[in-house]
């Protein structure tokens, strides 16, 4: 390695920074479901409501083991969301890169950990990336739905309507929320 590259940030630098890109996409989910409330298009306008908690969960589950192992945390702001769209393949585009850039920051804590030789903050990992692969997988599927509906966005609702695309329910392995899962 380099003596002159800028030291790579912690595993609990890490983790602080996730808790902001996690409350950020909870706040960028509100905004997509609001566009779709404002659409008349409930079906995905309740789905990303529910994906918007899912993603405050995600930020208090750090904030839950921030706490027990005695690392720093903060509530932090967020970064700037957007709210101007043209049609609804345009939302699903941007949640699924969203959602890509979320397993790309989980891989870097991931192996922040592994470099520290903290096994402990490896296996916390384990569960976001297993998270990580679902929500990129139900992203991409709801792309395909959108694309293929075109114009048709009523098309989107009425497969929403009949599958329940992503809602797997709780899932027992997922670790402890602080102030408890919403
Ligand atoms: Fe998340
Ligand atoms: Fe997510």
């Amino acid at each position: 390695m380099s003596s002159s590259a800028a030291p790579s940030p912690s595993f609990a630098e890490l983790l602080a920074t996730q808790v902001r890109n996690e409350f950020t996409a909870s706040q960028q989910y509100i905004a997509i479901a609001i566009w779709f409330d404002d659409h008349d298009l409930p079906r995905l306008a309740g789905r990303f409501h529910r994906q918007s908690v899912e993603e405050r969960n995600h930020a208090l589950m750090i904030v839950r083991y921030c706490l027990d192992r005695d690392l720093p945390v903060q509530i932090p702001g967020i970064d700037e969301v957007r709210n101007t769209f043209e049609k609804p393949v345009d939302l699903i585009t941007l949640s699924l890169t969203q959602e890509k850039a979320v397993t790309a920051q989980m891989e870097a804590i991931f192996r922040a950990a592994r470099a520290e030789g903290d096994v402990l903050g490896e296996q916390f990992m384990l569960w976001f990336l297993k998270e990580q692969v679902e929500e990129v997988a139900t992203m991409n599927t709801l792309l395909t739905i959108c694309v293929r509906a075109g114009d048709d966005w009523f098309q989107i609702e009425d497969h929403l309507a009949r599958e329940a695309v992503g809602e797997a329910g709780p899932d027992a392995d997922a670790p402890a929320v602080a102030g408890g899962l919403l």
